[in-house]
């Protein structure tokens, strides 16, 4: 059984599966195959990959902090050979101690020996305070690295990643692995101590008899491999939870959050969340009963079977001590070597669970970064772009995954430096994302944009995207300060107060961001102490004016007035009329009054442009921009009110 089998297994148990679709299933395509493969491979397939992965670990750990990492690994397998060296001794004393004599001599045959295991255990403990400190200052570092890593891919990856299958659950897994980095490395050094202290036992025990070894070396594995399995089950139970533990993560935030908490009172959805919470749980908790019935029957199941086979090396021992092999004085000495190499061997196993299931999470870290490294963009080796003449979209197409219609269907366009241009469409006609194309925020299926006549590919795209600023329609409420809020529109640039404050005033943001408690220095985040928030509108402004900031070369503005009052709008607007002839705007907006000045205005239907020219233009064709602003201006169009003549002039 599989942990899809598992995981089948728990829900149907609870009759929870056929309630599940209220919430969002888990997709039946993983991101990539190869993590089902991973998730489904047998034990000795993970054990093939382990000294790759352990390589890599160890490879992030001396990258953190070298001195760390050497101390800790050297500490930690000097710890494992003192431990050897004091069973060693031990076994001598014990010799000395049960030799025939008298008992005087035989403690003074035995003084060299405890002299021994006396030093071995106090540097044994002195290593082991120096590992500790060392650990603790290299568990901090190494996390930061692999986590940082971990960021740098997420924020440079491809927008299209994050519309990948299951992105996100092999993102969830990623993130837990970043904690396996630290204690992979430790769980190797530690079983390279282990092998050390294990070797030191071998030796004792084969030189009571070359038999022994072998035997014990059987009767420990079925305990082993038990528990191995029993690790392997846990770990392919929890890969396969991606979806679910993100679910109760959603609802956490659903539940908990500022966010939701408006809507979640106005439409009464308390029970409604609660029982959605007590679903996920039921089927977790289903999941995790029946995996503990299966991990506690594997490893009962070992320990009966290694029972039994430990019996069996004591019948061999009595054996041979009947049979004298083993002379009878030294039964005892016997007895106790016997037993500590159990004990080693039982720490053994346990480092090599210890390493397998670390390996397995860090498995799931460089994977992701593996996969992710597909959606990195290509490293920009063009050249920069000169200031902008004419921008051009050819035969442009973008379909979004798993969606039959293209968003974008062969658009071709120009649209010259000094311009101010409008997409216009209804909703979804793909409007957004031909901007984002355009914006180079998302890669055309086919086709190409060209700055200059020259494929966007061909210039350098960090440049590139210096040139043109973006007012995504979506925008972000960044969790800053209004001036910081502002000035990430350029963060590249110093964020001087007049340029912040010329920006907000172009976005009539101004005199809003004035009344606040801290003006400028409001946190707009209700979250943390002194934060506020703002209404939706005084957000919009804000996010326009981010645009401004940086007077770009071309500035691309989707619905940026949709929140606006009339006044705020028309500033805006205004504003965005003073670039025309200078610099370029793409200008997306449903209020129609307001594309009337643009130089061109292109109109979208189902991804496809059906339609460009100017407003008088396309008025006079007729075509579906006529018949969209003739729609828009009825509800405009009420009798004018009697206005009474002023007075005075009645004459
Ligand atoms: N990430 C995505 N994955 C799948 N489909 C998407 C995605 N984003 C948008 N779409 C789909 O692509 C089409 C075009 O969407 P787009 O956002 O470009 O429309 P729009 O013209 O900007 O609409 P609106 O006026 O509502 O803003 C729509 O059918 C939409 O459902
Ligand atoms: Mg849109």
């Amino acid at each position: 059984m599989t942990e899809t089998a598992i995981e089948r297994g728990g829900a149907t148990r609870d009759g929870a599966a056929a309630a599940e679709p209220l919430l969002p299933e888990l997709r039946a395509v993983w991101w990539e195959a190869g993590v089902r493969a991973r998730a489904e491979a047998g034990v000795l397939a993970v054990f093939a990959e382990l000294p790759r992965l352990v390589a890599e670990a160890v490879r992030v750990s001396w990258r953190a902090d070298r001195l760390r990492t050497s101390i800790v690994a050297l500490t930690t397998v000097g710890s494992g050979v003192m431990a050897g060296g004091g069973l060693l001794a031990t076994q001598r004393v014990l010799v000395e101690l049960f030799a025939a004599g008298p008992t005087p001599d035989k403690v003074v045959a035995a003084l060299p020996a405890l002299a021994v295991l006396a030093t071995v255990t106090a540097l044994r403990g002195g290593l082991g305070i120096v590992t500790g400190y060392a650990q603790n200052g290299l568990a901090p570092r190494v996390r930061q690295e692999v986590e940082r890593g971990l960021f740098e891919v997420t924020t440079a990856v491809r927008l299209d990643a994050f519309d990948a299958d299951a992105f996100a659950d092999d993102m969830e897994r990623a993130s837990r692995g970043t904690e396996s980095t630290v204690s992979l490395v430790q769980a190797v050094t530690n079983l390279l101590a282990g092998l050390a202290g294990l070797l030191a036992v071998a030796v004792a025990v084969v030189l009571i008899h070359p038999l022994l070894l072998p035997a014990l070396l059987v009767a420990t594995l079925p305990r082993a491999w038990a528990s191995l399995r029993a690790g392997h089950l846990t770990y392919q139970t929890w890969a396969a939870g991606s979806v679910r533990r993100r679910r109760r993560g959603l609802l956490h935030g659903l539940m908990a959050e500022r966010v939701s908490a408006p809507e979640l009172r106005s439409y009464g959805l308390r029970r409604f969340l609660l029982d959605q919470y007590d679903r996920v749980m039921g089927v977790e908790t289903g999941i995790q009963l029946a995996l503990a019935r299966r991990v506690t029957t594997m490893t009962s199941l070992g320990a009966v079977v290694g029972g039994i086979a430990t019996g069996a090396v004591y019948v061999l021992l009595g054996l041979l001590l009947v049979d004298g092999r083993i002379p009878l004085a030294a039964a005892a000495t016997c007895v106790i070597a016997v037993q500590a190499a159990q004990r080693s061997l039982a720490v053994a196993t346990y480092q090599v669970d210890q390493v397998y299931s670390e390996g397995q999470h860090f498995g799931d870290y460089a994977g992701f970064m593996n996969r992710a490294a597909d959606y990195l963009p290509a490293a920009g080796s063009g050249a920069a772009p000169p200031p902008l003449r004419e921008l051009s979209v050819r035969e442009v197409t973008l379909s979004y995954p798993d969606r039959k219609e293209a968003a974008v269907d062969d658009v071709t366009l120009t649209v010259r430096a000094g311009e101010t241009v409008a997409f216009v469409g209804e909703n979804g006609s793909g409007k957004s994302t031909l901007a984002a194309v355009i914006a180079t925020l998302r890669m055309p299926s086919a086709g190409v944009v060209e700055w200059n006549g020259r494929p966007y590919a061909e210039w350098d795209a960090d440049r590139l995207r210096d040139r043109i600023a973006v007012v995504t329609q979506e925008y972000h409420k960044w969790p800053f300060t209004a001036a910081t809020n502002i000035a990430i529109g350029d963060v590249e640039a110093e964020a001087r107060q007049d340029r912040i404050e010329a920006a907000a005033a172009r976005a009539a943001a101004h005199d809003t961001i004035v009344e606040l408690p801290y003006g400028y220095e409001t946190l707009l985040d209700r979250t943390f102490a002194k934060g506020q928030d703002l209404s939706g509108g005084q957000w919009q402004r804000i996010t326009a004016a981010r645009g401004f900031l940086r007077d770009a070369e071309l500035l691309i503005m989707d619905e940026p007035s949709s929140a606006l009052d009339p006044r705020a709008e028309d500033a805006l607007f205004q504003s965005i009329r003073d670039r025309q002839g200078r610099l370029t705007t793409i200008l997306i907006t449903h209020r129609l009054a307001n594309v009337r000045h643009a130089d061109r205005i292109f109109v979208l239907d189902r991804g496809a442009l059906v339609e460009s020219g100017s407003h008088d233009e396309l008025m006079a064709a007729g075509g579906r921009y006529a018949e969209l602003f003739t729609l828009q201006a009825a509800g405009y169009d009420v009798a004018p009110p009697r206005v009474p003549p002023p007075r005075g002039t009645v004459g």
